[in-house]
């Protein structure tokens, strides 16, 4: 009988990627992947260690499962990802619950390193590695729906912004063979399914050369858009000091590219970008919106933003608050800065924005995200959008539910449509999260 593996997964969607790598290589231990968490004989929690509060949110979820070993004396415990890579060996000495540690490069040596848990040690493995991208491993699918997936098209980071943890946990970066990606690509539309999402942390400087050519992320893109006309395909995330006109023109000559584009920000403000290290400056950012917007006009755009950096001012607030109110960003993701031990910030800068302000300019900040995702709602009625239909609506079973290429969450009466078709939807309202429509 198989063993059950149950994996919990935090953080991003390199994490979600990751998470069906290893399941897929767990395999070949005997395990399958279970949804059920008390039949399971391994426990993989998959985690993040991007701000503070995410740690924190592990931890308190490890506390809560602890309670199972009791029950259960074969039950091992593994951590992997970021927080894995980020403390190393002192998780299992302050962890008396934890078996396995495991970085996000050694994912292949899991099958032995829980043969060594089973056997009542400790197993470790936290090294990087300067060419892993598991480019020759077919991932188990955990999506929902059927329809959409990410392909990892590479994986660490050689940008040093100054905040951020990334490149600690994840390594240099390296690029995944496109021959493999688009393999990968290619089943997922034999496997019906209708969109992919390309990940890296800086998909811009995908970079793969071969003896007679080299070949750029946005020649990656085109061949992947090539696959076919239905297939739809997003990608994240572009970095604004690399992402390029070529990429922008390759997009509009696809209409299977996705009219979104998240482009972090981080701030508006010139100096605080320089203390981030972020390469660019505020005007070079709105140069690039410009040229998307003038390149792709029907194109959506989300962003990134840190509130309380160290030595913010409310100047420099004030300015990532009128950068975003210039943008219109449909949506964005805001954080407060949380100093990551071992990162250049925590190292040379001190964190001296009070929590209080970095909270009462975070909330300041969504209020205006808020205002700026209704406007780019309401002027969407009005207008038909194609939806790829990703299934029925949560909130009703008469209603089916997609999103356009802009990312944005579409429903509509049911029509017959089936998860996985296109219906073009006119839009008639919305809410502050949904456009809602019918389809035509
Ligand atoms: N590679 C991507 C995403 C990195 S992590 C990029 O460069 O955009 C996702 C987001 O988390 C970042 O864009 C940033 O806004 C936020 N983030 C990263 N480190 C952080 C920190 N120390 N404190 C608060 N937010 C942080
Ligand atoms: Fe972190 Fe910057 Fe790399 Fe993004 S580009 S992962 S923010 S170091
Ligand atoms: Fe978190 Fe690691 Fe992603 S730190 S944001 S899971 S790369």
């Amino acid at each position: 009988m198989n063993k059950k593996v149950y994996i919990e997964t935090y953080g991003c969607q390199m994490n979600v990627a990751d998470s069906e790598v290893v399941v897929s290589i767990l395999a070949e231990a005997g395990y399958v992947q279970s949804d059920d968490i008390k039949s399971a004989s391994l426990i993989l929690i998959n985690t993040c260690s991007i701000r503070d509060n995410a740690e924190q949110r592990i931890w308190g979820r490890l506390k809560d499962i602890g309670h199972l070993k009791k029950r259960n004396k074969e039950l091992r415990i593994g951590i992997i990802g970021c927080m894995a890579e980020r403390l190393k060996e002192k998780l299992l000495e302050t962890e008396k619950l934890v078996d396995i540690v495991v970085g996000p490069d050694a994912y292949r040596e899991l099958p032995m390193l829980v043969a060594e848990a089973e056997a009542g040690h400790k197993a470790v493995n936290v090294l990087l590695s300067r060419e892993e991208t598991y480019a020759d491993i077919s991932p188990v699918r955990m999506d929902k729906n059927g329809v959409s997936s990410f392909v990892s098209i590479m994986r660490g980071c050689n940008n040093m912004c100054s905040y951020c943890v990334v490149p600690y946990v994840r390594g240099a970066e390296r690029s995944r063979n496109p021959e493999s990606i688009i393999r990968e690509a290619n089943e997922l539309f034999n496997n019906g399914y209708r969109e992919v999402t390309l990940l890296g942390q800086n998909v811009d400087s995908f970079n793969w050369k071969t003896e007679s050519e080299t070949i750029g992320f946005h020649q990656l893109l085109e061949k992947v858009a090539l696959i076919s006309p239905l297939l739809r395909v997003r990608f994240s995330t572009s970095h604004p000091k690399d992402i390029s006109d070529e990429l922008l023109y390759t997009i509009a000559r696809h209409d299977n590219i996705c009219r979104h584009i998240h482009l972090p920000a981080q701030s508006g403000s010139s100096r605080i970008l320089k203390l981030m290290n972020r390469e660019y400056t505020r005007e070079y950012y709105m140069e690039r919106i410009t040229a998307i917007k003038k390149i792709i006009p029907e194109c959506s755009l989300s962003t990134d933003m840190i509130t309380g950096f160290c030595t913010e001012t409310d100047e420099d607030h004030k300015e990532s608050l009128s950068l975003m109110e210039w943008a219109g960003f449909d949506f964005s993701y805001m954080f407060k800065y949380s100093e990551r031990p071992g990162t250049k910030a925590a190292r040379k800068l001190e964190d001296d924005v009070p929590e209080q302000i970095k909270s009462a300019r975070l909330s300041e900040m969504i209020a205006l995200q808020n205002k700026l995702s209704i406007k780019a709602k309401k002027s969407d009625i009005g207008k038909t959008f194609e939806v790829l239909v990703e299934g029925v609506s949560k909130k009703s079973s008469e209603q089916m539910s997609g999103r356009t290429s802009q990312n944005k969450v579409a429903v509509f009466p049911f029509t017959g449509c089936r998860k996985g078709d296109y219906v073009k939807v006119y839009i008639e309202r919305c809410t502050s999260a949904t456009l809602i429509g019918k389809s035509i």
